[in-house]
Formats: C-alpha cells, structure tokens, sequence
C-alpha cells in the first residue's frame, strides 16, 4: 500500500543487507517512522511491544527474527534458543509457529554455512507469499461486496481491530476485500470499532482507510449492536489470529460480542483468514487457545495528540485501580457466517475447511 505516494509493505530486508526494516506502529497514527531490527532480541522487543502486530506480520517478524539470530550463530543450539525465544514472544497467534516451523524446516536440515542465506531467501519467499495470499482473499470477499452492492447502493460494512495491511505484509485479510470493493468502484462504508485497549481501530484501521480514500466512521466498541438493530451494517468482516480445526476464530477481544449482536440481527459475520492462521491440531477454541493477557496499564492509560500537537499520555482511573486485560477471545463457529481464505469462501466448520483444504483431509492433528 501506498503512503506519502511510496509504496511499503510493512517489513523488508534492509538496505544494508544486515538488518529488516518495519514501520513502528506503536507511533501510528500520528507519527509514520520506521525502524530497523538488527538483533533477534530487536525482533523479540518489536513484537512484544506491539511496534509489530496482527497475526501475519508477526511471524513474518520472527521468521526475519530467526535470520537475525542465525547471522550471529547458525548453530543447532543457537537455532533452538532463538526459535524458542520468538515463540514465546506472543501466545496467541498461531501464525507465529507456524511462521517458525517453516523457516526451521528449511534451515535445519543444512550445514551452519549455508543457513543464513536460506533463511533470508525463505523470510523473503514468505512474505511474497502473505501479499498473493491476502490478494486472494480480497479478490474472494469481492464477491460478497459485489452480491451485496447489486441489491443495494452504499455497502455497510463494520470491522473490529486492524486487518488491514497493517497486520499482514501487504493488502491485510479483512480489509483487502474492502479495498478491492472500493477500487473497482462499488460504494463501501466502514464502520471501524476503536477496540480499547490499544485502539487498533482507531489509530491503524482508520489511518489505513483514509490514507486510501475509503469512506470510514470511528465507533465506540459498544455501538455495533445498536447499529446493527437499527439496519445500518449490511455484513460484519473480521480477521483471526488463530481458527480451530472446526472453525471456532480468536480474535481481538470484543469480536465474540459483535458477533452475538451480529447473530441477533441477522447481519452475516464473515472472518478473513489465511491458512497459516489454520491451527489443525485443536478444535475447541474456548478451551484451548491460549489467550494473551497484557500489562494492565494499556487499560488504565490512554495516549494521544494535545491540542498543541504533542504526544501524552494521561491515567483515565482513579489510582490503584486493578485491571485485566485479555487481549484475544474466541467466537465459536456456530456464530460464523463464513471463512474468506485464499482458496475461497467456506462455512466455519470442519468440513467447510476441508472442503477448501482437502490435502489435511485425513492427516492426524
Ligand atoms: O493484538 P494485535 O494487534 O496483534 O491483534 C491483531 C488482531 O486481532 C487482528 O485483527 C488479527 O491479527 C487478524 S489478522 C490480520
């Protein structure tokens, strides 16, 4: 995607040929700075922190991240200590291991000399593949914004969190249907839930949309159930960070209750997903996808522009106030009107995966 007229993805080698280079997001929206990560603990410190998210474009991270950890030491031990530190970096997304698992497999098997370069090449490979798989996915959404747009004129759409580029390489999984739909002419709307804590709503999703001329509206996280009474959302899209075997998705924390609201009014709740983002070997999302717990302070803490353009932060509880902070949840399949993939739409269920994925059809978890 473009931004200033140049395009970026959202991670690349960097020019020095020693580092990668990504865009902070945690300075977004009001500041657009890069950064280049140089360590595989730089890699650790970006992912942990949040200057890179959303499901895909972590583990794109880690797998530069093991590339990193290998220019130091391409030894068997260096290669176990740096996969097992990216992994633990952040617990939910399973495009982490997944992202891992294959830049291991296509390293572990070579001599150390020759691993450094095969990571590199098989980072690169993966994240021109994220691109084609998001294009995919937007080109198979079209659909329904096109099914949508012939009966009506302006197609409302809401989202939760970012699923934009911003989360992936290029293009994102819930919104590369939106920008599709919006290029080749059809009326879009968004109507973008802010999605406290971290407002990736409100700070990327909506960077994201304006900086590409689509139509958007910021809303409260609590607002989508009333619209939705009120017929003003025609379909929900969200992205995943992890879908079960069945297709139970965990999402940002609150997608569970817009798509209850959604379920209540009818409105079709569609998930965008890649199948990296496929966990084949658990079913049960509630009961078994580790949801992430962060420090309570991005609750009890806001950051933003002062009138005088800088940036503060400002406490919005009385002190000492406890908070919890759970950061993914889990919206079982039944609640799903569909999984957009790279391989089409199906149904969020077993055999609506296996339907588009046949290759795991039989394969032990
Ligand atoms: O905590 P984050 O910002 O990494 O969470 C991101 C999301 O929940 C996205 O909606 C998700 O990764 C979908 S993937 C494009």
């Amino acid at each position: 995607m473009k931004v200033g007229g140049k395009h970026y993805r959202t991670i690349w080698p960097g020019e020095d040929g020693t580092s990668v280079e990504i865009i902070d997001q945690t300075r977004l929206p009001h500041e657009f700075v890069t950064l280049r990560l140089r360590t595989v603990d730089d890699a650790v410190r970006a992912i942990q922190t949040m200057q890179v998210r959303g499901a895909p474009l972590i583990g794109a991270t880690a797998a530069y991240g093991l590339w990193l950890a290998l220019r130091v030491d391409a030894s068997d031990d260096s290669l176990v200590r740096a996969y097992q530190i990216l992994l633990a970096s952040r617990p939910t997304a399973i495009n982490l291991r997944w992202a891992l698992d294959r830049v291991r497999a296509r390293v572990r098997p070579l001599l150390p000399s020759a691993r450094v370069q095969a990571a590199f090449e098989e980072s690169g490979v993966l994240c021109d593949d994220d691109v084609a798989t998001c294009e995919a996915i937007g080109r198979n959404g079209l659909k329904l914004f096109k099914q949508i747009a012939t009966k009506k004129g302006t197609v409302e759409v809401l989202t939760h969190c970012n699923a934009g580029w911003l989360a992936c390489v290029d293009w994102g999984t819930a919104l590369a249907p939106i920008y599709m739909a919006h290029d080749a002419g059809l009326g879009v709307h968004v109507w973008v839930d802010e999605t406290r804590p971290r407002n990736q709503g409100a700070s990327l999703t909506a960077w994201e949309l304006g900086r590409h001329g689509v139509p958007h509206t910021v809303i409260a996280d609590n607002v989508g159930g009333h619209l939705m009474q009120h017929g003003q959302v025609d379909l929900c899209i969200v992205g995943t960070d992890r879908t079960t075997a069945r297709g139970d998705v965990c999402n940002k924390i609150g997608t569970y209750l817009k798509a209850l609201a959604a379920h209540d009014n009818r409105v079709p709740f569609y998930v965008a997903l890649p199948h990296s983002t496929i966990d084949w070997t658990i079913q049960d999302g509630v009961a078994e996808i580790p949801i992430e717990e962060r420090p309570g302070h991005e609750l009890t803490r806001i950051t933003g522009r002062d009138d005088d353009g800088g940036l503060t932060t400002v406490q919005i509880v009385p002190d000492g106030t406890p908070a919890a902070n759970f950061a993914f949840d889990v919206t079982p399949a039944r609640l799903v009107t569909g999984l957009i993939t790279e391989r089409g739409v199906c149904q969020a269920s077993e055999e609506g995966l296996l339907s588009l994925y046949p290759e795991r059809r039989g394969k032990a978890a």
